[in-house]
């Protein structure tokens, strides 16, 4: 069984994060969409459990594919799932440090877990959930960005602030 993590804060999940899972879900016979807790980012519009609400909304029909959420490490998380590799999206070179170290990290702390980076849809290269939350403060139009049930979450959050 060829397993692989999904991780991110996913806050919210946009059109490219559901570009990267439909592939992700074609290569592996599961996916596990790990929504990280992400102690340290205080500044999450979504909580841990409204996030994982909304990507199970969106992937419901996806049968391989599952939400999940965890602390603490990633390689850690990936291991107690048996996992084999940790996937992650590249939409720009501006991505690529980054990735590039964490994957490095992750290998040093777990060598038997690969790191796979798949590209979204060209269209989808600049989209991220900072933008869309900054767009949805100020007024703007997500819904080509983001699925419907988000864009709805988007509304009734700020609405509710
Ligand atoms: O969507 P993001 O915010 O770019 O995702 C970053 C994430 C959650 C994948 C990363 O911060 C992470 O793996 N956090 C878990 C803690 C951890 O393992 N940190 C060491 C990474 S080398």
């Amino acid at each position: 069984m060829r397993r692989a993590i999904y991780p991110g804060s996913f806050d919210p999940i946009t059109n490219g994060h559901v570009d990267v899972i439909c592939r992700a879900s074609r290569l592996f016979d599961e996916l596990i969409v790990a929504v990280a807790s992400n102690e340290q980012k205080k500044t999450s519009l979504f909580s841990f459990s409204e996030r994982v609400d909304l990507i199970e909304q969106v992937c419901r029909d996806a049968r391989n594919v599952v939400v999940m959420h965890f602390d603490g490490l990633l390689v850690d998380f990936a291991r107690q799932r048996e996992a084999s590799a940790i996937l992650r999206g590249l939409r720009a070179v501006s991505d690529f440090e980054f990735e590039f170290q964490m994957a490095l990290m992750n290998r040093k702390m777990e060598p038997g877990i690969e790191t796979v980076f798949l590209m979204p849809r060209e269209e989808y290269t600049y989209l991220s959930s900072s933008l869309i939350k900054e767009i949805a403060r100020l007024g703007g139009p997500v819904e080509a960005f983001v699925p419907s049930c988000v864009a709805k979450a988007l509304e009734a959050k700020l609405r509710a602030k």
